[in-house]
C-alpha cells in the first residue's frame, strides 16, 4: 500500500529541521503540536499567557519528548495582544501554528469584549508579526462555528451562514483577516476549521469545559453528565492525532493551490451527544462497573449551539493529503485511557 502523505512527511521532517511558533502551546491542541514537532526534531517556539492553557501541559510534553528533545524548545510566557511579544516570537520562524485564543462559545456569550481581544485584536497582532518576520506560512486554528445558521450538511468549505455567537464572528473575522493579508502582503494562509477536537490533555474543568473531557471527568467521579437539549445534537468529533497531521501538512504542503484556503478538518461523521455518552459510559463501564448504570440528565438547548455538524473533507484530502487515522471510537479509546490513567 502506498504511503499517505503524512507517513512519507514525517521521516522528510527527521532529516531537516525548522523552526516552528506554536501559538497557544500550553493549551490542549498547542501541546500536541509542540509534541509533535519536538518528536520530529524540530526547533520549536512557544508563546502562551497561560489564560486557559497549563504548566502541566507542557511537563506532560516534556516527558513525552525526554530531556534531549525538550531543549530544541523556547518557551514565551506572553499574550498575543503585546504586539512586541508577537514580534519577539516570530523572530527567524519558518512556520506559525497560530492556536492562541479564547474558546468555547458560551465563554464568547458571556464575555464578547475578552473574546474579541484574544480572538480578533489577537489574531491580527499574529498577523502583522508574522508578515514583517517575512514567516513561509501561517497556518491558523479556525472553527466550523464559522457554518453558523447555514442548513447544509455535510458542511463544503464556500457554503457558510450567519455566525451564531461572538465567539464565531472572531473565526470568521481571523479568516476575512487572513484573507485580505494574502491578497495585500502577499502572505501564505491557511485556516483550518477545527470540528469538536477531543483527546488526552483537553480540559475537563470550569464552566466552559468541552463536552468530551467533562463527561469523562463526571463519569469518573460516577456522577451523570448534563445533556443539553434532546441529545440528538450531533457532531463531527476528530481525535486530536488527526487535527496534528492537519497542521503539519499544511505548513508544508507543496501543492500549488494548497495556500490561501480554509479547509475543514474532521473525519466526516455525525455522532449524536446521546451516542457519544453511551460510548463513553461503556468505556468507563469496563473499568468499573458502576459507571454502567448512569444516566445522563437532559437541560434546555444551549444559547448559540448549532443543532448538527458534520464536515466534507474533501478539499484538505486533495489539496493537504489529509488521511485521518483515528475514528472517533479509537480516539475515544485513547482518551479513555488516559483519564484512567492508564
Ligand atoms: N478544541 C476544539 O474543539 C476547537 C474547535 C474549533 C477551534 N478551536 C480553536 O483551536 C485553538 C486551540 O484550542 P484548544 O482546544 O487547544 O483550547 P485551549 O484553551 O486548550 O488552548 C488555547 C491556548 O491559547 C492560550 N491563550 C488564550 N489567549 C491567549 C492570549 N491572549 N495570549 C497568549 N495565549 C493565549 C491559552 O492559555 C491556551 O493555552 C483555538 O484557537 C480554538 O478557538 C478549537
Amino acid at each position: 500500500m502506498s504511503k499517505s502523505a503524512f507517513e512519507a512527511l514525517e521521516p522528510e521532517l527527521l532529516q531537516r529541521s525548522s523552526r516552528w511558533l506554536v501559538t497557544g502551546a500550553a493549551g490542549f491542541i498547542g501541546s500536541h503540536l509542540i509534541e509533535k514537532l519536538l518528536t520530529l526534531n524540530q526547533e520549536v517556539v512557544g508563546l502562551d499567557n497561560f489564560a486557559t492553557g497549563s504548566r502541566a501541559n507542557l511537563e506532560h510534553v516534556r516527558a513525552s519528548v525526554g530531556e534531549q528533545k525538550w531543549r530544541s524548545f523556547t518557551f514565551l510566557e506572553s499574550d498575543i495582544c503585546d504586539l512586541e511579544a508577537c514580534q519577539e516570537a516570530t523572530k527567524g520562524v519558518k512556520y506559525v501554528l497560530h492556536q492562541a485564543a479564547l474558546g468555547s462559545v458560551p465563554r464568547s456569550v458571556a464575555d464578547p469584549l475578552m473574546t474579541n481581544r484574544a480572538n480578533v485584536d489577537g489574531f491580527l497582532n499574529m498577523l502583522v508579526a508574522s508578515r514583517d518576520a517575512n514567516v513561509e506560512r501561517f497556518v491558523y486554528a479556525a472553527s466550523s462555528s464559522t457554518y453558523g445558521d447555514h442548513p447544509g450538511l455535510p458542511k463544503v468549505e464556500d457554503l457558510i451562514g450567519k455566525p451564531l455567537s461572538p465567539y464565531a464572528v472572531t473565526k470568521y473575522v481571523n479568516e476575512l483577516y487572513a484573507d485580505v493579508f494574502a491578497r495585500t502582503y502577499g502572505m501564505n494562509c491557511i485556516g483550518l476549521r477545527y470540528f469538536n477536537v477531543f483527546g488526552p490533555r483537553q480540559d475537563p474543568q470550569g464552566a466552559y469545559a468541552a463536552v468530551i473531557p467533562r463527561w469523562f471527568e463526571t463519569l469518573c467521579q460516577e456522577s451523570a453528565p448534563q445533556i443539553n437539549g434532546d441529545g440528538e445534537t450531533s457532531r463531527d468529533f476528530c481525535f486530536i492525532d488527526n487535527t496534528v497531521q492537519a497542521n503539519l501538512l499544511a505548513a508544508t504542503s507543496e501543492h500549488p493551490d494548497a495556500c490561501n484556503q480554509v479547509y475543514n478538518v474532521a473525519v466526516g461523521g455525525r455522532t449524536s451527544l446521546n451516542e457519544l455518552f453511551y460510548s463513553i459510559r461503556a468505556l468507563l463501564g469496563a473499568e468499573n462497573k458502576a459507571i454502567l448504570d448512569i444516566e445522563p440528565v437532559y437541560a434546555g438547548f444551549r444559547e448559540g449551539d448549532v443543532r448538527h455538524s458534520q464536515a466534507d473533507i474533501s478539499r484538505a484530502r486533495e489539496l493537504l493529503g489529509y488521511q485521518p487515522t483515528h475514528t472517533v471510537d479509537q480516539g475515544l479509546a485513547v482518551t479513555c485511557d488516559w483519564f484512567l490513567g492508564l
